[in-house]
């Protein structure tokens, strides 16, 4: 029950309060009062957020915080000027951080004489300057890449993805980086949309230490985009395996030729791009087929991003920053490259497995490098509390002073393991919830609230000062405490998607229209408000899942599985896993003429693998029924479905979808129900 946990935390930790509050010791009200100034005095929030953006660096200072008189296209820091790459290596040089360490990256490959990774490259804020200067002359002098080309990029967890995302935005290109788990029908897709010219990849890519290909992938997506009239011209390919790989001279180039040649300290002045000009796009699923170009901005991105980085990690010039995702997810993108860059932090980034070669590889890595402040999904911390204790007790993590979590709600198990053996119930830690659409952390708990804000372990928090969200009924009225609702922001921040690249109508429809007449946010998800004002996340209200944290549209899997021969319908739900948190079941509704088999399983998951991606396929379970339950209208009636994968008697759900008679349901539930009893058995 929400509201009556446990709390574990009270210590007040007077040394985390982040550098520019660090004058202030909060007592509740105190913090209560400042926090409802941000969101309730729209003076007060404006302030809030020029104060975090007066402390960044300009080409050129803005004319006006927020520009609000097109809503939902609202507008931050208009006419100033910046680039994240400036902020990022530039800027930080400037500030005398030209040799302090700003990526420490760790290979998979592991060594199992001495005990200790393969590789391991450290750069300073200076390295990372020179190369990506270097890597923005040949995308500009070699493929000609200009202020607005947007490039795709299909690329593993190594540095040249971090240094191809700083050159491009000195040079005022923009990425769309697809996730390398992704299939070649998601990268067409994606590119397409994007108009990329130019796709950046591997040949391929350790895993649990065996090789994957990434170029074979890349080249088939080609093929796709050429029969929908859309040509790649380039390929970029970094060697990391060297692998034997497939080769077309006229399009495809190595990294390193490309990168032969190059005139020794070559500088490319970064450029100074609008406040509301766009970094970069990330595709994001949705609840049909076609995934949506989250655009975000440059200025108000690089603000959002700046605070939230300050306060929520408190991150410092002696810390040790490392979040786990990967940089092909939003989380990678914010908190593992441009936020910590922002703050000149040392972050670090690793290329493999969390069970590689063991299943204690994290906690060594924490140890060899004295990680203080830690960024990690629910999921990695359900698989990892398996194994016994003594994998994360015999490695010193005493200097983990932050540790949070992100993308899927946590359970409190989770979160006492995690603050128990990581934490050792001494750090401040919490969930911090955001989505791809928001560009950076919206709530959490952060450092210098723990006396005010005793932890609870599941909760997401308090929202961040200047963030106004409500748990909203159907007609977009607040929901009293403690009763469940749709989760919505209900105002404007600096990090908000600018708009769905190329479909500002898509924007308005899914995210502004929920509500009526209201202009209100909808995140997508349901949440409780507990009677101290923490916030509780509990999931998608929408029919998009989060397996292993990783976001996917029920309609993505569905709209796959019918391109199949075989396959004459099918009904994506999401059904519960103690590991995954969720993962992708499929009601499959087979042609005439074909049968269930155990082989057309395999051959239907082979299917999802190359239309979708191993991230969905390697879950998906596949269950063959004779029919998928509609409505009247056509709708699939998910309850009812959920009902029966979880086991529920018909009678639980309380509510069935619309215009349902109860005998249609109880006939599809049952007849549902024998079928999968046989495909289980
Ligand atoms: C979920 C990931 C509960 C939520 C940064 C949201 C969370 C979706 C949390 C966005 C959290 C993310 N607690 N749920 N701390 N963080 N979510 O776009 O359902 O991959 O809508 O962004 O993840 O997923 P996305």
């Amino acid at each position: 029950m929400p509201g009556t946990e446990e709390r574990i935390y009270d210590e007040f930790e007077t040394n985390l309060i982040p550098p520019s509050w660090r004058d202030r010791i909060w007592e509740k009200e105190d913090f209560r009062k400042f926090y409802e100034s941000t969101v309730k005095d729209r003076q007060a929030m404006e302030n809030w957020w020029e104060k975090w953006a007066d402390e960044l660096f300009w080409f050129k200072k803005w004319d006006k915080v927020l520009d609000d008189s097109n809503p939902p296209f609202y507008r931050w820091f208009v006419g100033g000027e910046t680039n994240l790459a400036y902020l990022d290596t530039d800027w930080q040089i400037a500030q005398g951080r030209k040799n302090k360490l700003a990526l420490i990256w760790e290979g998979e490959p592991w060594d199992e004489t001495s005990g200790q990774p393969k590789e391991v490259k450290k750069f300073t804020y200076y390295d990372l300057y020179r190369e990506s200067n270097a890597f923005a002359y040949c995308l500009r002098e070699k493929l000609k890449v200009q202020k607005g080309d947007i490039l795709t990029f299909y690329l593993p967890m190594i540095p040249e993805l971090p240094l191809y995302m700083l050159a491009v935005q000195r040079l005022g290109a923009k990425h769309s980086i697809v996730y390398s788990g992704f299939s070649a029908e998601a990268i067409a897709q994606r590119a397409q949309d994007a108009g990329s010219r130019i796709i950046i990849t591997a040949d391929g890519v350790y895993r649990r230490g065996r090789i994957l290909s990434l170029k074979p992938i890349v080249d088939e997506a080609i093929k796709i985009c050429a029969q929908n009239g859309h040509e790649i011209e380039k390929v970029v390919v970094v060697k990391r395996t060297g692998q034997e790989t497939s080769w077309n001279e006229a399009k495809d180039i190595w990294h390193h030729d490309l990168l032969k040649d190059v005139p020794k300290n070559v500088r490319i002045e970064a450029q100074r791009l609008g406040s509301e000009d766009f970094s970069y796009i990330l595709y994001t699923s949705g609840t049909t087929a076609a995934p949506k170009g989250a655009q975000h901005s440059v200025g108000g991105y690089a603000v959002g991003l700046y605070a939230t980085t300050k306060c929520i990690f408190d991150l410092r010039d002696d810390d040790i920053y490392w979040c786990t995702a990967d940089i092909g997810w939003v989380t990678g993108h914010s908190y593992i490259v441009y936020g910590p860059l922002m703050v000149g932090a040392t972050s670090v980034m690793y290329e493999g497995a969390p069970d590689f070669p063991g299943p204690d590889r994290w906690w060594s890595i924490i140890e060899r490098y004295g990680v203080t402040v830690f960024y990690t999904a629910p999921t990695a911390i359900r698989m990892l509390m398996k194994f016994p204790e003594e994998n994360v007790k015999k490695y010193d993590l005493s200097t983990i002073r932050i540790a949070h979590s992100v993308g899927e709600p946590i359970n409190p198990e989770a979160f006492r393991w995690y603050y128990k053996h990581v934490g050792r119930e001494d750090i401040v830690a919490s969930s911090t919830w955001w989505m791809t659409e928001t560009g950076h952390m919206l709530t959490g708990h952060f450092p210098g609230l723990g006396k005010i804000f005793p932890l609870k372990p599941g909760t997401n928090g308090y929202p961040f000062p200047g963030i106004t969200m409500k748990v909203l009924d159907d007609d977009g009225n607040p929901c009293p405490p403690g009763v469940r609702g749709y989760w919505a922001i209900t105002s404007p921040y600096p990090g908000m998607l600018m708009t769905l690249y190329k479909n500002p109508q898509r924007y308005i429809d899914t995210y502004w229209s929920r509500f009526k007449d209201k202009m209100y946010f909808y995140t997508g998800d349901f949440a409780v408000k507990d009677p101290d004002g923490y916030i509780w996340v509990l999931g998608r209200a929408d029919d998009v899942l989060k397996v292993a944290g990783h976001r996917i549209g029920t309609a993505e899997v569905e709209s796959a599985m019918i391109k199949h021969p075989a396959v004459a319908e099918a009904a994506c739900i999401g059904r519960t896993d103690p590991v995954k948190g969720e993962i992708p079941f499929v009601f499959t509704v087979l042609k005439q003429g074909y049968s269930p088999s155990a082989e057309l399983g395999k051959e239907l998951k082979g299917h999802l693998r190359s239309t979708i991606g191993p991230l969905v396929a390697s879950d998906a379970v596949i269950a063959f029924v004779d029919l998928v339950p509609k409505t009247r209208s056509g709708k699939i009636m998910r309850r009812l479905l959920r009902a029966v994968i979880h086991g529920a008697a018909l009678g639980d759900v309380t509510t069935l979808e619309d215009g349902v008679a109860i005998e249609e349901a109880t006939k599809a539930y049952d007849v549902v129900k024998v079928a999968l009893e046989k495909t289980e058995g």
